[in-house]
């Protein structure tokens, strides 16, 4: 996809070379944002810019918080992963950043990654490449939805979680929270670099949930029947934490329906927006209900 490699592109300078940093945190920032991934966040951003203003116009605008996202998923990734968390290790293809750096500089790499998002967007405000006022609304939301009644509050509540005890409302919770939330960000904030409307905002949220829910769903059926070499990571690592997955409480078969219908919406929400030009979101939200990684 070409705005990944846009996004992997503008990544490359995206912390200044001439900070001063310890160099084991340097390369362990890295080694997580260049071990590749599918990229979704940035390119929701970018292609719901694209969907609200028509091709290529916002698409400059909209860079900074694409790789802005990515940094804060790579994080929450990195995090993740960690033995008090899920205890992996393995990630994107490669062992996870705690194997080769330790915890300690694993946490740190997260930390800063989180941090250095913050200043991408708001220097970008400062800067003029972004309008100053979208650059606050967008620093604003992504505060909240990666904070702790977003992102950070669905992994404690993933942790919280126990087999035999969590409902499926309490689940959808854990999922709208956990994985959602970021991908509602993504999206309206590419509207908000596009110029969307109040309207065009909401239609783009619930998008993002439906998406988002579906996406978690999808990634909780991969862990039970997908391929190791194409997810870049190990399967069965629900299963082997007593993790509450969609399989795990409505079986794999409900699981899949449900992934559909919630894509299904997740169009719906898309096409009632009056976009310029939907077509590339309406794709990702396809890729992202066959997707076998
Ligand atoms: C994995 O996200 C964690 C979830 C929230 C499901 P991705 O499946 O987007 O991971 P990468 O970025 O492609 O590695
Ligand atoms: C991770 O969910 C969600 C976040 C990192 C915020 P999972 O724990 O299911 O993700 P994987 O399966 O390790 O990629
Ligand atoms: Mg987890
Ligand atoms: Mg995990
Ligand atoms: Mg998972």
């Amino acid at each position: 996809m070409q705005c990944a490699e846009q996004t992997e592109q503008y990544m490359k300078s995206s912390l200044p070379p001439e900070w001063s940093i310890p160099e084991p945190l340097r390369e362990s920032m890295r080694y997580s944002l260049e071990a590749g991934g599918k990229r979704i966040r940035p390119c929701l951003v970018l292609m719901a810019a694209e969907a609200v203003r028509g091709e290529g116009a916002a698409g400059v605008q909209a860079l900074p918080v694409a790789a802005a996202v990515e940094y804060i998923h790579t994080y929450s990734l990195i995090h993740d992963d960690l033995p008090a968390m899920d205890d992996d290790d393995y990630r994107r293809g490669k062992p996870t950043n705690h194997k080769v750096f330790g915890e300690a500089m694993a946490i740190l790499a997260g930390d800063a990654l989180l941090t250095h998002a913050f200043r991408l967007i708001s220097h970008a405000g400062k800067q003029g490449e972004l309008d100053a006022i979208t650059a606050l609304a967008i620093v604003e939301e992504l505060s909240v939805l990666a904070g702790a009644s977003g992102m950070v509050g669905g992994q404690a509540a993933d942790i919280l979680g126990e087999q035999g005890q969590t409902t499926i409302e309490e689940l959808e919770y854990i999922h709208k929270h956990k994985t959602s939330d970021l991908i509602v960000f993504s999206v309206k904030a590419g509207g908000r670099v596009g110029g969307a409307s109040q309207k065009q905002l909401e239609l783009l949220s619930r998008f993002g949930t439906n998406v988002g829910l579906a996406f978690q769903i999808q990634d909780d059926i991969l862990d039970l029947i997908g391929d190791e070499k194409k997810l870049g990571k190990k399967v069965n690592s629900d299963v082997a934490q007593q993790k509450v997955t969609y399989p795990y409480l409505i079986g794999l078969e409900e699981s899949k329906s449900l992934v559909r219908q919630l894509t299904r919406d997740a169009k719906e929400a898309v096409l009632d927006a009056g976009l310029h030009a939907p077509e590339r979101l309406l794709q990702i939200a396809d890729f992202l209900v066959s997707r076998d990684h």
